[in-house]
């Protein structure tokens, strides 16, 4: 598996950094008087692409919080171009009047969060804010207001740290690019 990296973009180190910058942020931004006592905060991960940024960010944030799921198909198979986001599968709970933090992997079309923003937003939350790990410099991506960024990187396909190329990689702790020969 390690022999198809073509080179770290990000290394372990850096995203932890990162992680408890964005973590005392988003934790601030969400405790009184900040937030209103009542709403109460529901954090959802995309999946699969966030689990990982999820497990990481959550435990540096000493907040009460809710966890919502929902997983999104975008990318499937061995694309590696978006091929439009479908809502697969949710179980996010109660959200009405509730502050709600999605968070994704990586922005790169936006078709994903605005997909997921929408639905949410039926469901009547109080707010919805969104926090991606990593944000690609595409159009799509300068259209998607996001409220919290890990890293910008370069329009390049990536995978580690719970990103995917057909469902493989996701366990690599770095974020890497790989082998021209493994992408096509
Ligand atoms: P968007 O809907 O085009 O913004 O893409 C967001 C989703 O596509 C993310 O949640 C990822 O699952 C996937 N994605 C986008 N770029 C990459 C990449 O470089 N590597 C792996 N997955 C990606
Ligand atoms: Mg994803």
């Amino acid at each position: 598996m390690t022999g198809d990296i073509d080179r770290i973009l990000i290394t372990q180190d850096q995203i932890r950094q990162r992680i408890i910058e964005l973590a005392r942020q988003i934790t601030a931004d969400h405790s009184p008087p900040a937030v209103p006592r009542d709403g109460g905060l529901t954090l959802v991960p995309i999946l699969t692409g966030a689990m990982i940024f999820a497990a990481d960010l959550i435990r540096q944030m000493p907040v009460r919080m809710k966890i919502g799921l929902l997983a999104i198909s975008s990318y499937p198979g061995s694309s590696v171009q978006t091929q439009g986001s479908q809502m697969l599968w949710q179980q996010i709970g109660d959200v009405r009047g509730r502050h709600v933090l999605l968070l994704d992997d990586i922005l790169d079309s936006g078709g994903t969060l605005r997909l997921v923003r929408q639905r949410l937003m039926a469901l009547a939350p109080a707010s919805v804010k969104t926090c991606v790990l990593l944000r690609k410099p595409t159009d799509g991506a300068r259209q998607t207001p996001v409220d919290y960024v890990g890293f910008d990187i370069p329009d390049e396909f990536v995978v580690g740290y719970g990103l995917d190329h057909n469902n493989d990689y996701r366990n690599l702790p770095d974020i890497v690019t790989l082998k021209r020969s493994i992408i096509g």
